[in-house]
C-alpha cells in the first residue's frame, strides 16, 4: 500500500488507472468492521482501491466533537494495508484547504429533515468535501455504510444533480455481536452509556418485525413505539425518532408498499449515536 498526502502527487499516481475501475472508501478514519466491509466490497468490485482518511472540519458545527474527534492513524494504516486498500490518501487540512473555501456545495430537500436539522450545516460540509475528494481521486464507484442512510441520500443526490460520473454503491450496516452498529464516535461511551445503547438496534429490530407482521401500521404508531422504548433508558436524551421514505425523505404514504426509512438519533451523555432500518428495500 501506498500513503500519500499530496493531491499533486496522489493525481499522478492515479492516472494510469483511468482506463480501469478506481473504488473509493471515503472516511475521517478510526477505522473499525464497517469501514473495513466497505473495503471488502470495493476490493471485489474494482481494479484499485483508494481510501481517505480525513477529518474534515466543514461537516463540524462549532460546539461538536471536531478536537476529540477519534484519531489513529497508525492503527488505520494497518487495518487499511490488511483490508486490501492500494492507496491510502491521509491529506492534511491545509492540503484540503489551503485559503478560505468560498464555494461549498448545498443540497435541498433531502437535507432538511433528520441530522440536516439538527446539525445545521453539516450535510454542506460533507456534499463539499466529497465532491472535492471525488474531483481528487475520480472514482468510477464509491462506496458509503447505510448507517449514515441520509448521508447517502445526500451524495446520491448530489451526483445525480450534478452529473458527477461515479456510482455510488450503498453498503449494509455493520454490528457489534451485540446488536450495536459499529461507529467510531462508539468509543466515548461509558460501559452503562453502551449498555443502555442496545435498546436502539433492538427497538429498531423489533419495529421492523412488528410493521412485517402488520401490528403496527402507521408511521405515527412506529415513532411512539420508538420513542416509548427509548425513553425506558434513563441515559437516552433523543435527538430525532423519524419515519420517511427512503431515499426522498418525506412523508410516507404507505410503510407497506414504499422503501421506508426508520431512523433514530439519540445521546447518551455527550455522544449522539445513529441508527436506523430501512423497510421494503
Ligand atoms: O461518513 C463519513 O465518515 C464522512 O461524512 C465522509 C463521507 C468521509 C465525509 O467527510
Amino acid at each position: 500500500m501506498k500513503q500519500i498526502s499530496s493531491i499533486s502527487q496522489l493525481q499522478t499516481e492515479l492516472a494510469a488507472y483511468h482506463s480501469r475501475t478506481i473504488g473509493f472508501v471515503p472516511t475521517m478514519g478510526f477505522l473499525h468492521a464497517g469501514h473495513l466491509s466497505l473495503v471488502h466490497q470495493a476490493v471485489s468490485e474494482c481494479d484499485l482501491v483508494v481510501m481517505s482518511i480525513f477529518v474534515n472540519p466543514l461537516q463540524f458545527g462549532p460546539n461538536e466533537d471536531l478536537a476529540r474527534y477519534p484519531r489513529d492513524i497508525e492503527r488505520d494504516r494497518e487495518l487499511a494495508e490488511q483490508a486490501g486498500v492500494d492507496i491510502l490518501f491521509t491529506p492534511t487540512v491545509e492540503e484540503m484547504y489551503p485559503r478560505k473555501i468560498q464555494t461549498q456545495v448545498q443540497v435541498s430537500g433531502v437535507t432538511e429533515k433528520l441530522c440536516g436539522a439538527s446539525r445545521p450545516g453539516h450535510f454542506e460540509g460533507v456534499a463539499t468535501v466529497v465532491s472535492k475528494l471525488f474531483h481528487i481521486v475520480g472514482p468510477n464507484r464509491a462506496y458509503f455504510g447505510l448507517k449514515d442512510a441520509q448521508q447517502v441520500a445526500v451524495i446520491e443526490q448530489m451526483v445525480f444533480d450534478l452529473s458527477f460520473p461515479v456510482t455510488i454503491v450503498p453498503c449494509e450496516i455493520v454490528r457489534d455481536t451485540d446488536g450495536i452498529a459499529k461507529s467510531s464516535r462508539n468509543v466515548y461511551l461509558s460501559a452503562e452509556e453502551r449498555t443502555q445503547a442496545l435498546i436502539l438496534s433492538r427497538s429498531l429490530k423489533q419495529v421492523k418485525e412488528m410493521v412485517e407482521q402488520g401490528a403496527l401500521t402507521n408511521q405515527h404508531d412506529v415513532r411512539n413505539f420508538l420513542i416509548e422504548q427509548i425513553e425506558l433508558q434513563p441515559l437516552a436524551k433523543i435527538d430525532y425518532v423519524e419515519v420517511l421514505s427512503y431515499p426522498t425523505l418525506t412523508e410516507p404514504r404507505n410503510l407497506f408498499t414504499e422503501t421506508i426509512l426508520i431512523a433514530v438519533a439519540v445521546y447518551f451523555g455527550n455522544t449522539r449515536l445513529l441508527d436506523n432500518v430501512i423497510l421494503n428495500k
